[in-house]
């Protein structure tokens, strides 16, 4: 084994080692500083306002138990949360902020690799955003799914069954009292949500990425296995470090696309290509909005998970699993990109059973053919766009109708409910303002409530454009990402209530029927662009001034690309 990191702080006989090693001196063990003992960090995002991974403290001690077990010093770090239901405006708009902290805390302090425990939509993608940047031994442990809630005898899903019975409110088919009665039904136990939503999502991205113990992904939180599971990662951590296997090594183009290929597999969300984007930019690899098109296109639905088919994230785990489900087109996976534990993630693929193929579909009847997120592009979305087929309404995938536009959530808010809204099922909603820099942040705000009149009309399904995103939990005819965005002088920003929008995701296009000079006669709107007031201080006046578009992750310029885990200079 080359020298660990952490001697550059512990090693040696002066004043500085004194310094580091003096005030460790907690009840650690003397040999902990005989540079022959890793140092790893548990990077945990638990707080108590973060709710899905409010019970991440438990589990930090189980892998605590087995970084010891294999003689490393493990060192709990508490890292910025981003609760997704509970932060303003957006949780969107932390990202980066989390991603660039926790890079620098990484960077810092004395440790040889990092455990990153995660869970609630935002939080996997930050941390692995700042493993890539600093390209030490990094391991993933997602919080897991919390089991499933049921209300009047039928099951919940998580945001999925919000937006559903919210719906069913505003149309009339349900009262106000027994929505807010299902409130208490919803959330049963600890863990994110427990569909097939961004949380769920990215916990598949990482394992397929091979950042986590293969089998790993899926696993309810309150489930005994995930506490075995987080050991054996404490274990599998202080190995990667005496093997010097770096994020930079697992995580290459091949094991992006195995993750593109897994998301479309199990109907995973449109967030997954933001934040794959992300950390492809920090690891320099060449991740496009064309390979998720290219990857995913012919692959089949198998998941008949929530919000594109059923039933929910426990079912999928006493159904088989992630590795069940994915082992039924292992061909697809490539044979060369590594996991934690240096094999590659296809051998993880094989001798699985499936137990319900209610739940987890075969490729011989799947529960749609080709369910890899579309990306579209024409004279509304130049850098193009994206749409999940597998939870739009297949009559919707081609169509041509009028635009009817808002400039802003609050614009959209104040008239959608209106009786005299001009708007058909034909109506093509479009959203703008909602980027990254125009909102800022690019809330998931895609998914915009049906007009009142609509639902009324026993619709529940309409096209739908922004350039925001939409929750993972979300269904419907939903473009999103439309980029560059109407802030950033995208053609989101000219298009006029009444122009028609043709949408065709068979042939991956999105226009609007009007000629080129006309558009470039036209001025954007004052209001989509201004809508948003430039933040003046603070990290949002960073993030609108450098962020990138959606096409390319939504990072930071200076965020892109990696810092590495060297510094030189010493403060005592
Ligand atoms: Fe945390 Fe859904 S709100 S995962």
């Amino acid at each position: 084994m080359s020298e660990l990191r952490s001697a550059g702080w512990y090693g040696g006989n002066d004043r500085n080692s004194f310094i580091h090693r003096a005030w460790m001196r907690r009840g650690l063990p003397e040999d902990a500083f005989d540079g022959t003992k890793p140092h790893i960090a548990i990077a945990n995002t638990a707080s108590d306002l973060t709710p899905c991974n409010a019970h991440l403290n438990e589990v930090s001690e189980h892998v605590q138990k087995g970084i010891w077990e294999a003689g490393g010093i493990p060192h709990n770090l508490p890292v910025v949360s981003l609760g997704e239901t509970q932060v303003k405006p957006t949780a969107m708009l932390w990202r980066n902020m989390a991603a660039m902290a926790i890079e620098e805390m990484l960077r810092a302090n004395p440790i040889d690799g990092v455990v990153l425990l995660g869970g609630c939509d935002k939080t996997i993608p930050a941390l692995l955003m700042a493993a890539a940047s600093v390209n030490i031994p990094a391991i993933v442990v997602p919080g897991g799914p919390m089991i499933t809630g049921t209300f009047r005898g039928e099951p919940l899903g998580c945001g999925t069954d919000v937006w559903r019975l919210s719906e069913e409110v505003r149309s009339g088919k349900l009262s106000n009292k027994q929505f807010i009665e299902s409130e208490a039904s919803m959330i049963r136990s600890k863990g994110h949500c427990n569909t097939m939503g961004t949380a769920s999502t990215m916990a598949v991205v990482a394992e397929a990425l091979g950042m986590t113990i293969p089998g790993f992904a899926g696993t309810p939180a309150p489930d005994a296995r995930l506490l075995s599971l987080s050991h054996e990662t404490g274990r599998q951590i202080v190995e990667m470090i005496h093997a010097d296997r770096r994020p930079s090594q697992i995580m290459v183009k091949e094991s992006f696309i195995n993750a593109i290929i897994a998301v479309a597999a199990v109907g995973g969300s449109s967030n997954s290509v933001v934040h794959l984007l992300a950390i492809a930019g920090r690891l320099g690899v060449d991740l496009t909005l064309e390979d998720f098109d290219r990857a995913g296109r012919d692959i089949p639905l198998l998941a008949n998970l929530a919000p594109s088919g059923k039933f929910l994230m426990d079912d999928l785990y006493r159904a088989g699993g992630l590795l069940a489900l994915l082992g039924q087109i292992s061909e697809k996976f490539s044979t060369v990109s590594i996991t934690v534990t240096g094999k590659p993630f296809a051998d993880y693929l094989t001798g699985h059973d499936v137990f319900d193929d209610a739940v987890i579909k075969s490729p011989a009847a799947p529960l749609m053919e080709h369910a890899g997120i579309a990306v579209l592009k024409g004279n509304l979305a130049p850098n193009g766009a994206i749409i999940k087929p597998s939870a739009a309404t297949p009559e919707l995938l081609t169509h041509r109708g009028p635009a009817l536009v808002f400039d802003s959530v609050e614009d959209l808010n104040a008239r959608i409910d209106d009786p005299n809204l001009d708007v058909t099922p034909q109506t093509v909603l479009i959203l703008r303002g909602c980027g990254p820099r125009g909102y800022p942040g690019m809330p998931e705000v895609g998914n915009m409530p049906l007009p009142k009149k609509i639902l009324e009309l026993g619709v529940r399904d309409m096209v739908r454009i922004s350039d925001g995103r939409m929750s993972g939990t979300a269904y419907g005819t939903i473009v999103l990402h439309v980029s560059p965005e109407a802030a950033a002088g995208g053609p989101l920003a000219l298009v006029k209530t009444g122009d028609i929008i043709i949408l065709d995701v068979p042939n991956r296009t999105l226009n609007i029927d009007i000629s080129a000079a006309e558009l470039a006669s036209r001025t954007p709107s004052v209001a989509s662009v201004a809508a948003y007031a430039s933040p003046e201080r603070g990290w949002a006046k960073l993030y609108v001034e450098h962020v990138q578009g959606a096409d390319t992750g939504a990072d930071l310029d200076f965020l892109i690309g990696s810092s590495g885990d060297k510094v030189s200079r010493e403060s005592h």
